[in-house]
């Protein structure tokens, strides 16, 4: 039984990792691993390897940045011939980025069965290019392996066969709790000269958030205001980082030096800082769900979120991404009592698992 798993950009590591760790156990299935080179920098990329302990990928498409067109292009055109020599059982993609629909759509056109883990997570957001890329994807997946509760009801609503669909609970979670001990031992707060709930921790890379230069300032000045009161380590996307400078934005952190910018960190340096923070603020889907694990209140600068279960059994909240809104949202957790989180079902750290057990059901039933 073979089995080809894609990955791509930085959030769909945390996510096939524990997917490869989980089919060591049936000795009967052959995966493979195909790395897209949507993220490629070190930081985005090889780190993420090393530290969640991925297998090195079988074959690497290098297809890098460009425009959506030309990177979802790229990567189709290098996929279909991997595909066609392969002839796998399965293509499985896991999350919401380019590289997620590019392989979906070619293994659909050649007639290999699509698995998508995260299926069925909706913004309602079309202008998000996530949004476009988890409909295409969940209209043509065979097996939609889903992480939340919202998750079933929007694939029924859009008419997905109930025999198709599985509530298994979340992959980034297993990932999370397979981590975290070690991730409390280092220690990072020292090098920022930073105590325990005594940070803020930010990162954004959103079109919506970064690509609009008045709002981006509106937010960085929001950010500003907070650092008077409490530092924020500022993690930098690379696209964000070169908005600030595209759009000549440097001027506000040169005013705010409690604003610190750092380079993107390693997966289990930013898990300390993220259960170390007093407060996330963030545009990130993953870091909702972590956040609301780990019991750090988060501002998740956003009208939206697919990912609704992390405000109703979580430390979530949504903050619309304009200064004043931040400052009031910043206030008001303030004078909050401290989070509590419910935990949404079945994020137990186990997905991955009940996950393979399906797809060997599946295959064995065919
Ligand atoms: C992509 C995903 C987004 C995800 C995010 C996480 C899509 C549509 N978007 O957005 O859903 O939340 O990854 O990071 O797939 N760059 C580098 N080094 C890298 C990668 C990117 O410098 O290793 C720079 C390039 O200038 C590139 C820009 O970042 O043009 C954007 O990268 P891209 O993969 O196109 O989108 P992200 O914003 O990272």
């Amino acid at each position: 039984m073979k089995i080809i798993n894609i990955c791509g950009a930085r959030p769909n590591f945390m996510k096939i990792a524990p997917l490869m760790a989980a089919y060591k156990s049936y000795p009967q299935i052959q995966p493979i691993l195909v790395h897209t080179g949507q993220h490629y920098d070190e930081k985005m990329s090889d780190l993420f390897f090393r530290q969640l302990k991925i297998p090195a990928p079988d074959l690497n498409l290098e297809v890098g940045s460009a425009s959506h067109a030309v990177q979802t292009a790229r990567i189709m055109e290098k996929f279909e011939p991997i595909v066609l020599e392969h002839k796998p059982d399965y293509v499985l993609v896991v999350g919401d980025v380019n590289s997620t629909i590019a392989c979906a759509l070619v293994a659909s056109k050649l007639g290999v069965r699509v698995i998508h883990v995260k299926a069925g997570l909706r913004s309602f957001d079309r202008t998000m290019p996530e949004e476009i890329n988890r409909i295409l994807t969940d209209s043509i997946s065979d097996l939609l392996f889903v992480s939340e509760r919202s998750g079933i009801e929007n694939l029924r609503r859009e008419g997905v066969p109930e025999d198709r669909m599985f509530f298994v609970g979340n992959v980034m979670i297993d990932t999370l709790m397979s981590h975290i001990e070690t991730a409390r031992t280092l220690d990072v707060l020292t090098a920022y000269r930073l105590e325990p709930r005594g940070f803020g921790l930010v990162t954004m890379h959103r079109p919506a958030n970064v690509d609009a230069p008045e709002k981006f300032r509106s937010i960085l000045q929001a950010l500003g205001q907070i650092s008077q009161t409490i530092p924020l380590l500022f993690a930098i996307h690379p696209r964000t980082r070169k908005n600030i400078e595209t759009f000549g934005l440097g001027d506000i952190l040169t005013r705010y030096p409690g604003i610190r910018l750092v380079e993107p960190f390693g997966y289990l340096e930013f898990l300390n800082l993220m259960s170390n923070a007093a407060v996330v603020l963030t545009d990130s889907g993953g870091m909702q769900e972590e956040t609301t694990i780990l019991g750090t209140p988060c501002l998740t600068l956003r009208e939206n979120t697919e990912r609704p279960a992390t405000i109703s059994h979580g430390t979530n909240r949504l903050v619309m991404p304009d200064g004043a809104a931040i400052l009031k949202a910043w206030q008001e957790l303030q004078n909050s009592p401290p989070c509590t989180s419910l935990k949404p079902d079945l994020w137990d750290g186990r997905a991955a698992g009940r996950i393979v057990k399906y797809i060997v059901e599946h295959f064995e039933k065919r």
